[in-house]
């Protein structure tokens, strides 16, 4: 018998970054699961959709400082409890490293590690007598360098070492935190590569699993780690690339 299956049924979780790609595809999953879920985007238009799918959407952008607060303490008074928090939310950008400007790696940074941050950090303060289970969805360019992402990869390679810090200072308050790293992914993030045959061959052709993967193919390690059968795992990552980081 499983002593600890994967189940997250009855379970309320927080998906940022749901609207589109990779959250999405969690918050359906975790749906279908029969979870609680909670998903955000930017803007009421981009989380208008979950309203028919047994969603909760809100919008909340979280590269401004305070915004997710509210949500995280609306779900904990309506529900008692908020078991998982999935930071998906995140950009990217095309920039040469020369040609980067202030305003534009403070919105990557602003985004992808302080909004992260700020999320762990008002999630911990709201559920800290309960414990809680953290998702930060990284990166491998937080593990390997490519052309024109330094800050994305900079970013993507801070919340990898945060997932480790939050791990080890939180593991006393019974909170879990862990890191899924995608390769590269089919979704908006990715459009410029899609649009370059020649690009989309090249990088497919480094790929073992020779293709871009799906959103679908990262849900079940989601589901994993936000259950109990990742109950003694915290501070660690899971690569799902196609094998791309393995060669
Ligand atoms: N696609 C890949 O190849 C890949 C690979 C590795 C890691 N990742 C990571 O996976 C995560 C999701 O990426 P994706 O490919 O699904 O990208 P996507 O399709 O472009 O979706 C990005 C999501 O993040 C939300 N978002 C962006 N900025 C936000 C902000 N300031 N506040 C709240 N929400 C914000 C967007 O909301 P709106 O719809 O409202 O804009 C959208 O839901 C990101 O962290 C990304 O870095 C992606």
């Amino acid at each position: 018998m499983i002593m600890n299956p994967i189940e997250v049924r009855g379970k309320t979780i927080l998906i940022s970054g749901a609207s589109r790609g990779i959250g999405k595809a969690m918050a359906e999953a975790f749906r279908d699961a029969g979870a609680i879920v909670y998903g955000t985007g930017r803007s009421p238009e981009s989380i208008s959709w979950m309203q028919t799918e047994n969603i909760q959407g809100r919008a909340a952008d979280i590269s401004k400082p305070g915004t997710i607060n509210p949500v995280i303490e609306e779900i904990i008074t309506k529900h008692k409890k908020l078991d998982c928090l999935i930071n998906c939310a995140g950009i990217a950008s095309n920039t040469p490293a020369s040609a980067f400007k202030e305003d534009e790696m403070d919105r990557i940074i602003d985004t992808n590690f302080k909004g992260v941050f700020r999320t762990c950090q008002a999630y911990y303060k709201a559920q800290k007598k309960n414990g809680g289970v953290i998702i930060n969805v990284a990166s491998v360019l937080g593990m390997i360098g490519v052309p024109l992402a330094s800050i994305y990869c900079g970013t993507k390679g801070a919340v990898i070492q945060l997932t480790r810090a939050l791990a080890v200072e939180w593991a006393a308050s019974d909170f879990r935190i862990n890191a899924i790293c995608p390769g590269f992914i089919d979704t908006d993030m990715t459009v410029m590569i899609k649009e370059r045959p020649s690009v989309l061959e090249k990088l497919t052709a480094n790929i073992p699993l020779k293709r871009l993967g799906k959103p679908s193919d990262l849900t079940g390690a989601a589901l994993y780690l936000a259950s109990d059968a990742s109950a003694y795992m915290t501070g660690q990552l899971i690569v799902l690339d196609g094998g791309l980081t393995a060669m």
